[in-house]
């Protein structure tokens, strides 16, 4: 079978950001085929973003599941690369910065099969976090390079990427964004957790905050103050899951600590919640976008225009009681949102890909 276009999706950032590009293709005709690695497989992590997006059920599930990196990593290139000899498609479709970003387009550069990255050129400049190595190495083996940012065009062109591959489409996690605000119901989502008109949403699953236990008992210790302002809602990633609980985290009567939650669902805690701590990527973006304070517990960000367009502050871990406390006082962000942050990204993404396509030689 030949498919024109093939998507590899793995984990949960992955399908906001793809979503949009998949549904202007298949709205222009385009034949696709949509690859899940498996990395996150829970219902929680993973069938309630298809659901919730309305994304098509993927074509082939090469349940890699969790592991250390390279077991992670190794299992995605070779399930890519026995789908990409069976598929020979014209094109691969990577997003974002996880393990199976870096994965199949490994496993695609080496078929010598094209390869276009939604989400390129975005740079934290600190190659602790496997985020960081996943996006620079990708971006180094595509064709065609979406960029989200105008900074990211700097930073691609530094690192020797050709200038002709490289497009400012906006971003495609706002056009998920966009398209799903007239059901997102703040009010109603809030009763169902019982949480009283003014509260905050916390999301926290970094390898550097909740890995280790002393990390971990720092952060509650935070959490605790900050709780002290205002009530807080964690849905918990499984990764941080027993660490917080160790740590006592839910002990505060101001904590409720939840299961993961489906986009729909949180997204809606989000829009009606008064700040937001995270060290999540996205959840940066997404509350910039609904104007709520953002404080971010992570020494850089790769995504700077949610600080200098949005309502973005990084903050250190003994800081985030007096940084809540100034976000509560100062409210919603009201400045100017960042270009192209229109909720027409993958339009502009599909009409590339369909012109790139029609410059191909016939196969
Ligand atoms: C991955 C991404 C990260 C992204 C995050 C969003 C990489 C390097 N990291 O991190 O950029 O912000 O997804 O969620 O790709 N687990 C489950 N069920 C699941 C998935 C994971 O229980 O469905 C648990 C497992 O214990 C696993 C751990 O979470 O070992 C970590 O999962 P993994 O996909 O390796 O990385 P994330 O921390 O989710």
């Amino acid at each position: 079978m030949q498919a024109l276009v093939t998507h590899v999706l793995g984990a949960r950032p992955n399908f906001m950001k793809a979503a949009p590009v998949i549904r202007a293709l298949g709205a222009a005709g385009v034949e696709q085929v949509l690859i899940h690695t498996g990395q996150h497989y829970d219902a929680r992590m993973s069938d309630v973003f298809f659901t919730d997006l309305g994304l098509p059920e993927p074509d082939v599930n090469l349940q890699v599941g969790s592991g250390l990196h390279g077991e992670q990593t190794a299992a995605v290139i070779a399930g890519v690369e026995r789908e990409l000899m069976e598929r020979r498609p014209s094109l691969l479709v990577v997003y974002g910065d996880v393990n199976s970003t870096l994965g199949a387009a490994l496993a695609a550069a080496k078929l010598h099969v094209p390869i276009a990255h939604v989400e390129a050129g975005l740079r934290s400049f600190d190659n602790t976090m496997p985020e960081e190595i996943n996006r620079r190495l990708t971006d180094q083996l595509c064709k065609l390079l979406f960029v989200t940012s105008p900074e990211a065009i700097g930073y691609l062109a530094s690192e020797g990427v050709a200038s002709d591959g490289v497009h400012f489409v906006g971003n495609t996690m706002i056009d998920t964004l966009v398209a799903c605000l007239p059901q997102l119901d703040a009010a109603r989502v809030r009763a169902m957790h019982g949480l009283p008109e003014r509260y905050m949403v916390a999301t926290l699953h970094r390898p550097f905050n909740v890995d280790s236990p002393e990390a971990a008992a720092l952060l509650t210790k935070a959490m605790h103050q900050a709780a002290d302002e205002a009530p807080v809602i964690m849905p918990v990633h499984p990764r941080g899951r027993a660490r917080f609980e160790a740590a006592g985290l839910a002990e505060h009567p101001g904590i409720r600590m939840c299961e993961a939650l489906g986009y729909l669902e949180f997204m809606s805690l989000v829009r009606g919640a008064a700040a937001a701590i995270t060290d999540s990527a996205g959840v940066q973006e997404e509350t910039t976008f609904l104007r709520v304070p953002c404080l971010t517990l992570r020494p850089v960000t790769e995504r700077p225009v949610t600080v200098t367009s949005g309502s973005n502050r990084l903050v250190r871990v003994d800081e985030l009681a007096s940084a809540v406390h100034d976000a509560l006082a100062a409210g919603p962000y009201r400045g100017e949102l960042p270009a192209l942050w229109d909720g027409l990204s993958g339009p502009r993404i599909a009409r590339v890909i369909i012109g790139w396509l029609a410059s191909q030689p016939l196969r």
